[in-house]
């Protein structure tokens, strides 16, 4: 197989596991605190391992990792239903990396592929064992219906810092910068633990987490990159010093204060980065 035809097929590997992240977390999220959403959580952090080693892996072949989500399995009344869904999609995955295997002759992606595909074996049994866990407990969805001002202004962070996770990964993985591909990773790292945040904070006051992002920076040209991670980064310090100074409930202003000085610590890194390009 010509590496173009791998190259497509690891990007529909990418991808999938994209949805799986968002179809995990979002169910995690709804359940709130408690093991199985503890759990749920972090098989939703080795998709995102997953995500991580196919993308270099497409870039060692000379391609570009796809910043599109494939097909996820949302939907369903209850948990039960939910994880009914998680097993339908890990078994999508299962059937997916059996027949990528198949086809793909180089050594070293089949070797990961099939590292990928023994974790995918092991999360279709977790969320099986799930399914009667969440039957046997009555897990519920503890979302609430709340819309007003502050649920639009946490969905906008939660929408920033989607964007700014896939920004960032997407940019540390086409710089050849180590030192810019080292900092472009911690912060996105950063930034997966604000959506976290602000995901819960939207749960905790009984509204519903929307887990979408804006358009994404497609810049390769290093300088660019950091052009473009400044201006957002300044807009999100803004805007979360803006939500801090309105709010009148000190849990969620300590928040939003605190990502705030994230973000200015952000801003701060990239410049740095760019006086030196
Ligand atoms: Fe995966
Ligand atoms: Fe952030
Ligand atoms: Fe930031």
């Amino acid at each position: 197989m010509d590496k173009d035809k791998v190259i497509t097929l690891l990007n529909h590997d990418l991808e999938g596991e994209h949805g799986a992240i968002i179809q995990y977390l979002t169910h995690a999220y709804a359940m709130g605190e408690g093991e199985m959403a503890c759990e749920v959580e972090a098989i939703a952090r080795e998709e995102m391992r997953h995500l991580d080693w196919l993308a270099e892996a497409i870039v060692e072949l000379g391609g570009v990792p796809s910043l599109e989500r494939g097909k996820m399995r949302i939907g369903g009344e209850s948990v039960v239903d939910w994880m009914k869904n998680d097993v339908l999609l890990e078994e999508d995955g299962v059937n997916l990396y059996q027949e990528h295997i198949k086809h793909i002759d180089d050594p070293k992606i089949k070797r990961l592929l099939e590292r990928i595909l023994s974790d995918e074996e092991s999360h279709h049994g977790d969320f099986q064992h799930f399914v009667d866990k969440a039957q046997r407990e009555g897990a519920r969805d503890i979302r609430g219906t709340r819309t007003d001002r502050v649920v639009q202004t946490l969905n906008w962070g939660i929408e920033h810092e989607y964007t700014v996770i896939l920004q960032y990964m997407f940019q540390s993985y086409m710089t050849t910068n180590k030192e810019v591909k080292k900092e472009l990773e911690d912060q996105a790292i950063n930034e997966m633990q604000h959506l976290s945040w602000l995901a819960e904070k939207i749960v905790d006051i009984s509204a519903n987490p929307r887990i979408e992002h804006a358009e994404v920076d497609r810049s390769t040209k290093v300088a660019d990159m950091l052009r473009a991670d400044i201006k957002i980064e300044q807009e999100v310090a803004a805007a979360y010093d803006r939500a801090a100074k309105e709010t009148e409930d000190p849990d969620l202003r300590e928040l939003l204060i605190r990502m705030r000085d994230h973000e200015i610590y952000h801003t701060e890194v990239f410049s740095d980065l760019l006086k030196k390009e």
